[in-house]
């Protein structure tokens, strides 16, 4: 499974990609004006620092719209994927960009209609929002399930997205399921290393090794030292 971080700040962002386990980012309008800089500037950043898909989502409501807002968005960098919203508007314009070649990412999916709907539109990715399907009493992960199996039923390209994940747990759980792309925010994404038997482990290895009274590199250019004479 591919891991996304879902922000637009360079900080965690730069952070997350030093761990070398970050495939891409997924940035919305909410998260973007939250940073409070400029937007193309920042997508821009983050690009550089992913060198890998990241999400620039179009702002305006009909096809022709986001389509102009599209093609601007492009030009800022090659790894730039089109997101728009899971409404009319939004596949007719996936439709006409994903036949151009240009990767997107349709959003705000709650439903299998809708993923089903994505897909024949050309959507390179639909993000089902799992968290906020929990908040109002459905099964975010359930239909994460019910999408990877229509995909596959269907041989639907379209990329299962999760997003809106809120713990690890949501991590897990559509993992198993066989989601294409996991996207999480950084404290979810730093919550992944966590357990405490290996913090215990650490600290119980440190411990033994006080007992051996030197680093490894003392002792390993010794015996490289003493191989070369
Ligand atoms: C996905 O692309 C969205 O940016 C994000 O996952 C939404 O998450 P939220 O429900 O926590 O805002």
């Amino acid at each position: 499974m591919e891991l996304f971080i879902d922000t637009a700040n360079l900080d965690e962002i730069r952070e997350a990609a030093s761990w070398g386990i970050i495939d891409g980012c997924t940035t919305n309008p909410s998260l973007i004006a939250r940073e409070g800089r400029d937007f193309a500037e920042t997508i821009y950043e983050i690009c550089e620092i992913v060198q890998g898909p990241v999400s620039a989502e179009v702002v305006a409501q009909d096809s022709e719209g986001m389509l102009r807002e599209a093609h601007l968005l492009r030009q800022i960098h090659e790894h730039v994927v089109i997101k728009v919203p899971l409404t009319p508007e939004g596949l007719k314009t996936c439709k006409s960009l994903s036949g151009d070649g240009t990767p997107v990412n349709v959003t705000l999916c709650f439903s299998l209609n809708q993923a089903l709907l994505a897909a024949k539109a050309g959507a390179t990715y639909i993000s089902p929002f799992v968290g906020r399907l929990d908040d109002i009493g459905h099964d975010g992960c359930e239909l994460i399930a019910d999408i990877v199996g229509c995909y596959e039923n269907y041989f639907y390209d379209t990329k299962v997205l999760a997003a809106s994940i809120r713990h690890p747990q949501h991590v897990t759980q559509v993992s198993r399921i066989g989601a294409h792309v996991s996207t999480m925010p950084f404290k979810v994404l730093r919550q992944l290393f966590n357990h405490t038997l290996t913090d215990k482990g650490n600290a119980a290895f440190l411990k033994d090794w006080e007992t051996v009274g030197e680093g490894v590199e003392a002792t390993a250019k010794r015996f490289l030292e003493k191989r070369s004479s």
